[in-house]
């Protein structure tokens, strides 16, 4: 067993290694989708960051220039992580809801949550653990039980003084005009969502090591900078490929030098179609996007409707 932070991780069983050369077809980009077609995967743990919701609109935090972390200056912080730190958000909840209406809104799903669901629909999708807190999987129709959000979710609010549930309307109509709320207890009022200095939800710990038993893990849009979720790849099995989608190879994959690793670069938006049609997924994967086209005509209505 390893401690991690105070999180006890007990992978599974012990498999047998493979032998090296079995090793060295399984641990590329062709082994994995040869290993899908073939049936030898069946159990794909997705791993995922801010970096699958940015062609949806909404900012990533590190990438330099379009990151929120790097428009922070106007804000006045001791530092950019400061506006998700809960010590800072109680002594000033106003950066947080200034840059939280930005997070919040409503946002179609992109392919990359789509791709999800598809994992979903073929029987394939171990669990999507991710640290969004957007709840785009589960606007994609990734289901509860097979999600878990690490960082919690805009789904609910509660006081952090008194801990009274908040309406959750009336949070996001103050997230919307970037007022805070405060409770009648006189403490500012927040969304289920973990800051730095809280702890994640017991969720996490009770499904992290399912990665252990994962056939293949995949990994988007995470510069896996954020502890503990940057160790649940660390928890995949000595036989269990990590295929990485990202714009830019994530420095803990670069420097690990670990052949289970296998960096797909590029727009995570253009790279998963791709493995899409090398898997020969084409049709259902069209079919998920025609009900994706559906969704945005309904937002777009609302948002219609809203003006009159
Ligand atoms: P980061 O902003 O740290 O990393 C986003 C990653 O996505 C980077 O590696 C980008 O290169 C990549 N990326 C961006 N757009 C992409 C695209 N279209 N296609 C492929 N890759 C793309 O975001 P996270 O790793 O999610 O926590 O950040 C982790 C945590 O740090 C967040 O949950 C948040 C933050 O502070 C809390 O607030 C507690």
């Amino acid at each position: 067993m390893k401690v991690f932070g105070g999180l006890e991780i007990s992978a599974g069983p012990k498999e047998a290694e493979l032998p090296p050369s079995e090793k060295k077809k399984l641990f590329t980009y062709q082994g994995v989708i040869d290993g899908i077609i073939t049936g030898r995967i069946k159990r794909i743990a997705v791993l995922t960051g801010a970096g699958i919701s940015t062609n949806a609109g909404i900012p990533d935090f590190r990438s330099p220039g379009s990151g929120l972390y790097s428009q922070m200056e106007k804000y006045k912080l001791p530092f950019p992580e400061a506006v998700f730190s809960i010590e800072y958000f109680l002594k000033d909840p106003r950066p947080f809801f200034t840059i939280a209406k930005g997070m919040t809104g409503k946002y179609v799903p992109t392919k990359f949550h789509y791709f999800i669901r598809l994992l979903q629909d073929k029987g394939l999708l171990l669990k999507n653990f991710t640290q969004n807190i957007d709840n785009l999987e589960g606007d994609a129709g990734v289901k509860k039980e097979l999600l878990v959000q690490a960082h919690g979710s805009v789904a609910g609010a509660h006081c952090t003084g008194c801990g009274k549930e908040v309406d959750i309307k009336l949070m996001m109509a103050h997230i919307e005009k970037g007022e805070p709320l405060f409770c009648e207890c006189k403490a500012p009022c927040k969304p289920d969502i973990v800051m730095f200095g809280e702890a994640l939800p017991i969720s996490f710990s009770m499904q992290m090591n399912d990665v252990a038993s994962a056939d293949l893990v995949i990994i988007a849009g995470t510069s896996l900078k954020v502890f503990p979720f940057s160790v649940l790849m660390d928890l995949a099995g000595p036989n269990t490929p990590r295929l990485v989608f990202d714009i830019k190879e994530p420095d803990k994959i670069k420097e690990s030098k670990d052949d289970r690793n296998i960096f797909v670069p590029g727009n995570c938006e253009v790279s998963i179609e791709e493995f899409v049609h090398k898997l020969k997924l084409d049709v259902e994967f069209k079919a998920l996007l025609a009900a994706r086209e559906e969704l945005r005509k309904k937002y777009e209505e609302e948002k219609k409707k809203a003006k009159i």
